[in-house]
């Protein structure tokens, strides 16, 4: 893989698989844009490219502002005249209650910055990509996307949106030069899958932890490094007929059904 003369933008990528993935494609050769609405994270993030030789700004933006979509927008092709791979990955977890239980306005939030924070992304990245007649979007699913979590309505109900959008943009694109694929990462160690096991279990969250992995086949959380290097390959062109696809990046938890919050009996 080698981006060499291309410009990667990454939405939430001051943390987490966000970071992993701009420090990936930095290494590979690519010109970073780094949003995030966490300014110290994603100044760390661009900075920490800066201090490896690479190239890398940061932007300040709230993705489910289509104002700030725009202007992040705006930024990439000021500093650096394209786009050639967008990572379309802001996002948050919401709160693990039951449905019937479920805060109306988390819920609200969660779709907000899951669902149309990813297709604010699109929708201002995409004329880009049409207008150079080339590009590769990934956007972050989960495999929350693909079967349910107990607990985790409005985030489940987003990231099966998600591959829903994932599924009509790279169908709208196909005859253009431009891929759309989703990423579907399992249960990885980043801030997220703590703040889940504090949820799930306030006064022991590690027992939670410790609990699922041992269910999960791997027997481990995966790594953000682990998902960022499928992002890559997606968007290079060792993937150029992957599109309107998903890929799953999860040690085989979804093969069985392995969940970090089962069902009462
Ligand atoms: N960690 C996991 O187990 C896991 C599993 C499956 C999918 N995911 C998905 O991966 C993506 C990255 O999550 P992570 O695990 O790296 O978590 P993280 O919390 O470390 O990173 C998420 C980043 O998104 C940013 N962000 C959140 N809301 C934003 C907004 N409105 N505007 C701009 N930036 C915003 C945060 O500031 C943060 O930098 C998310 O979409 C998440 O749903 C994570």
């Amino acid at each position: 893989m080698d981006f060499k003369g291309k410009v990667a933008l990454i939405t939430g990528g001051g943390n987490g698989i966000g970071r992993a993935a701009a420090l990936g494609f930095a290494n590979l050769g690519a010109k970073v844009l780094v949003v995030d609405r966490d300014a110290a994270g994603g100044e760390g993030t661009a900075g920490a490219i800066r201090q490896q030789g690479g190239e890398a700004r940061f932007v300040a933006a709230d993705v489910t502002r289509s104002a700030e979509v725009q202007n992040y927008v705006k930024d990439a092709l000021s500093a650096y005249g394209r786009i050639d791979c967008f990572f379309n990955n802001a996002g948050i977890e919401g709160s693990v209650k039951p449905t019937v239980d479920y805060d109306e306005a988390v819920f609200d939030q969660v779709i907000a910055v899951n669902l149309k924070g990813v297709f604010l992304g699109l929708k201002h990245v995409l004329p880009v990509m049409v207008r150079q007649k080339s590009g590769a979007v990934v956007n972050t699913a989960s495999v929350a996307g693909l079967v349910a979590t107990v607990g985790m309505s409005a985030y489940v109900a987003s990231k099966h949106g998600v591959i829903g959008l994932t599924k009509t943009a790279g169908a709208e694109m196909a005859r253009l030069g431009i891929r759309v694929n989703a990423v579907c990462p399992g249960p990885i160690e980043t801030r997220m899958i703590h703040d889940l096991a504090r949820q799930i279990s306030p006064g022991d969250p590690a027992a939670a932890e410790k609990r699922y992995q041992a269910v999960i086949p791997s027997g481990r959380f995966g790594t953000a490094e682990e998902v960022a290097q499928v992002v890559l390959f997606l968007c290079s062109d060792l993937a150029g007929n992957v599109n309107g696809a998903h890929w799953v990046v999860d040690g085989a938890r979804t093969a069985t059904g392995a969940s970090m919050h089962p069902p009462a009996n």
